[in-house]
């Protein structure tokens, strides 16, 4: 009895056993399992986006976990079910039965994926083969909006060998289904999924015709961090940047501002530069925005040094202060220029006090020592008047330059401002266009 108890327990006398030998006995995975040639064997599909691992902008991959389920019909796996005691399901090792070679065309890394090795066949000879994977993807990704931006990127899965005549594609699942889809995604990333519209098309070329099913993953940026740590401070900073305008061109502490305002945005951009993706073929919108800005900036600081440095040397001609305000060398050039004038009138001032009392020959040369005086006096100050109004007019080009620069810098403000605003329209209306449906 011992014998006929292992007997029974022998794993060749259980039903799935002897259904799986059954099926498995004669069959070959190398033929397309169909018993009249000319049929195409037809795949369907179906996808379901799990989750938005990574948006990689600098070298244009995206990496994507989805669920993707292939179901086909294979003649040679069909039985009768009440012939194997109603057996309706067994599963079977993919290694041991054909399946289909579809590819995503995009395909660049399949990480990590769990590699499953069993499929469910059900009495009729459909194969289900459910499988989870991770798949990095290229993908043209588009940075000129950010962080207001919206990814458009396909995944395309086709056979890689058989065209449309052996081996067809269809979706499980109606395209609508499919597109609205969103119960397995993980929606507290950055990412939000919009939508996932899917075509199916039949792809010409010289090897033949190819079917191939697309899924179009479309996701979209989640803004508010960016916004409360990129636009927010950086609007600020170019406030601030704007407000030195109102200091005069000409006071030297608008050098000292300007020069920390440089400082801060350089700071700012640095630190920026770990937060915007960068791609080689568009630059984020709101890079090329900081550049003009701090274009603008570099240019109205050289416009002061400029104004500090030809006041200098206008009014010093001739002699070397290594001093660099304006304000102190103006006063200390009046005293130098006075100078001369107070110490030669007090050099005659002496003679012709002493003998005050003394004949009125001497008071003729007085007067004519008087005249030259004065006639020198005059020339220094027509020669002061002369180098006032030639600073005047700098003076006057300079502010005016400064007004332009004001202008542009206020006129590029506006024109960012406004794309801001149009960019976050965009992005709400696809927000509101999509809701209703979902
Ligand atoms: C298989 O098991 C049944 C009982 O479940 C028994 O009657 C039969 O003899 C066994 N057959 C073989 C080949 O062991
Ligand atoms: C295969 O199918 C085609 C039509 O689909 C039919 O014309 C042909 O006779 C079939 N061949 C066999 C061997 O059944
Ligand atoms: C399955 O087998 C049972 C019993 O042999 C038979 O009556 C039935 O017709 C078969 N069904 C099919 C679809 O062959
Ligand atoms: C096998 O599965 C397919 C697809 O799910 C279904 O259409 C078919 O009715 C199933 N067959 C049986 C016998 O359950
Ligand atoms: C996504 O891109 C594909 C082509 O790559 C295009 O056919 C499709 O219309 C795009 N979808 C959206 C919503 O932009």
């Amino acid at each position: 009895s011992g014998i006929l108890t292992t007997d029974a327990h022998h794993p060749s006398n259980s039903t799935l056993h002897h259904l799986t030998q059954q099926l498995l006995q004669n069959y070959r995975k190398e033929v397309r399992p169909v018993q009249n040639w000319t049929q195409a064997t037809t795949i369907y599909l179906d996808f379901l986006v799990h989750a938005v691992l990574d948006v990689d902008a600098q070298n244009q991959k995206l990496k994507t976990s989805i669920w993707y389920k292939e179901i086909w019909n294979d003649e040679f796996l069909a039985w009768n079910s009440s012939l194997f005691d109603g057996i309706g399901e067994i599963s079977l090792p993919l290694s041991a039965i054909w399946s289909p070679d579809i590819i995503i065309n995009e395909f660049m890394d399949v990480e990590k994926s769990p590699d499953l090795p069993y499929v469910y066949v059900n009495s009729s000879g459909t194969i289900k083969n459910n499988k989870p994977i991770q798949v990095v993807s290229a993908c043209s990704l588009e940075t000129y909006a950010f962080p207001f931006d919206t990814q458009n990127c396909s995944l395309t899965f086709k056979s890689i060998l058989h065209t449309v005549t052996d081996l067809d594609l269809a979706f499980l699942r109606s395209t609508e289904d499919i597109e609205k889809d969103k119960a397995l995604f993980m929606n507290d990333g950055e990412w939000e999924l919009l939508s996932v519209p899917s075509t199916y098309h039949v792809m010409h070329n010289e090897a033949g015709d190819f079917a191939q099913i697309q899924f179009h993953v479309i996701i979209r940026r989640r803004p508010l961090v960016y916004v409360v740590n990129l636009l927010i401070p950086s609007i600020f900073l170019m406030v601030v940047d704007l407000g030195s305008f109102y200091l005069p061109p000409n006071c030297r502490s608008r050098i000292t501002f300007k020069t920390s305002i440089l400082v801060g945005y350089t700071v700012f951009k640095v630190n920026m530069l770990d937060e915007v993706p960068r791609s080689a073929m568009s630059t984020p919108l709101i890079g090329v925005f900081f550049t003009i800005c701090m274009a603008f900036l570099v240019l109205s600081l050289s416009k002061s040094i400029l104004l500090v440095k030809f006041l200098h040397t206008e009014r010093n001609s001739g002699q070397d202060h290594p001093l660099f305000c304006f304000q102190r060398t103006s006063r200390a050039r009046l005293a130098d220029s006075t100078h001369p004038i107070r110490t030669s009138l007090v050099v005659d001032d002496s003679p012709t006090d002493v003998p005050h009392c003394q004949d009125h020959q001497t008071q003729g040369e007085v007067l004519k020592d008087a005249l030259v005086q004065l006639q020198s006096i005059s020339s220094c100050v027509q020669a002061l008047d002369q180098t006032a109004q030639q600073e005047a007019s700098w003076v006057a080009i300079l502010y005016r330059f400064d007004k332009l620069l004001f202008r542009g810098y206020l006129l590029v403000l506006g024109v960012y401002t406004i794309t801001l605003c149009s960019l976050w329209g965009i992005w709400s209306s696809l927000k509101t266009t999509v809701r209703p449906s979902s």
